[in-house]
């Protein structure tokens, strides 16, 4: 009974400020959509207007065919996790997790089978008659997620859940969570301001900026074809390069020529960005010199500062390299023109196919 929610111009005010600016998404029934962008760039007021908690000031909202802007939230037929868990301190985990069958008022066997298969889901079986205060945080998580789906959802809506846990936790559980979903095939719409979270966990990430939608796609296009440079910079790292087009003629600082596949006709300033992966160090290009190295295991991370000051991040795989390039040695970058982005500088419009 999953469905696809579909979002139309999507308007949220508080008093005079708009907190969201004409949001539109269509996300496919089953599949897992990541909310993505910095702290207050309205993630939250978005999926609160999803599940029914805040007025819409303009837009419209559907569940498959359903408009739901009027339909009060406890009808919308959702399931929600939040960062702070909220599950009930006085009732045990089997109880948690049975609260929304019981209010459906679903039979007891049938609500008996279904928690026990939910706490087996997320391998807390053991656990069926603990109190909250004798769990771990991640076991905590994993009773609010069995809570959240034990009721067949058509929708399940995750606002940062992973935020209060430890960086390893945080990894294991996000695997958790997908590997779930994927086999209850719900749609769910996943909030995080860590971009390689949402690159891990989403089939689709929208990445927000004040209020607006800077770029929907997938993990891999996201990564690969930011279509301007604040995606650019806020997921995974970038170098930006000022330089001056000519149609698909760049010049970096006068040194470093190249032909660079352009969607767009452009002559003027503009701005190139270019992965640490993407650069690599050869006879000419961009001269400069190695500040710092990082050794990783599978990679080197240098910083290289260009002789016009600017500092730039190469990372060079060690089963490609012999040897650590050392600290203060000349070294001259180039880069792979098919796989930078091009923006002009002024307006941040995407030039590069
Ligand atoms: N109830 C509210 N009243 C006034 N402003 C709010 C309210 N809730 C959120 N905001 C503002 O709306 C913007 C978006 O908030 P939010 O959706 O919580 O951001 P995010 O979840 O992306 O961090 C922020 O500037 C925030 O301060
Ligand atoms: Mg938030």
């Amino acid at each position: 009974m999953s469905n696809e929610v579909i979002i139309k111009d999507a308007v949220k005010r508080y008093g005079d400020f708009t907190a969201l600016n004409g949001v539109s998404l269509n996300i496919k029934e089953g599949e897992f959509f990541t909310l993505l962008g910095p702290s207050g760039c309205g993630k939250t007021t978005l999926l609160r207007m999803i599940a029914g908690f805040n007025s819409i000031e303009a837009g419209d909202f559907y569940f498959g065919e359903k408009r739901i802007n009027d339909v009060a939230a406890h009808k919308r037929d959702i399931g929600m996790v939040f960062q702070n868990y909220a599950i009930f301190p006085h009732l045990t985990v089997k109880e948690n997790v049975a609260y929304g069958l019981k209010a459906r008022k679903t039979p007891k066997k049938e609500m008996d089978e279904r928690v026990a298969e939910a706490l087996k889901l997320v391998q807390i079986e053991h656990l069926a008659d603990r109190k909250p205060n004798e769990l771990s945080g991640g076991q905590q998580q994993r009773v609010a997620l069995a809570r959240a789906f034990v009721i067949e959802p058509s929708v399940l809506l995750m606002d940062e859940p992973l935020s209060n846990l430890d960086a390893k936790l945080r990894v294991q559980m996000r695997t958790v969570i997908k590997k779930l979903q994927r086999r209850l095939g719900i749609t769910t719409i996943y909030v995080t301001h860590d971009q390689e979270e949402a690159l891990a966990i989403s089939d689709r990430i929208a990445v927000m900026k004040d209020g607006n939608i800077m770029q929907i796609g997938t993990p891999n296009e996201i990564y690969a074809k930011p279509q301007n440079p604040f995606v650019a910079g806020f997921i995974g790292v970038s170098n930006f390069l000022d330089c001056d087009v000519d149609g698909s003629k760049v010049t970096i600082q006068g040194e470093l020529s190249l032909e660079i596949p352009v969607q767009k006709e452009f002559t003027g300033k503009g701005k190139l960005s270019a992965r640490p992966e993407q650069l690599f160090f050869s006879e000419t290009g961009m001269p400069g010199h190695v500040l710092f190295s990082t050794f990783l295991g599978d990679f080197i991370e240098y910083e290289v500062e260009l002789d016009n000051g600017q500092s730039l991040i190469v990372n060079e795989y060690t089963k490609d390299t012999a040897s650590v390039h050392e600290d203060g040695k000349r070294v001259h970058l180039s880069f792979d023109p098919n796989r930078v982005s091009l923006y002009v500088a002024e307006t941040g419009e995407v030039l590069s196919k």
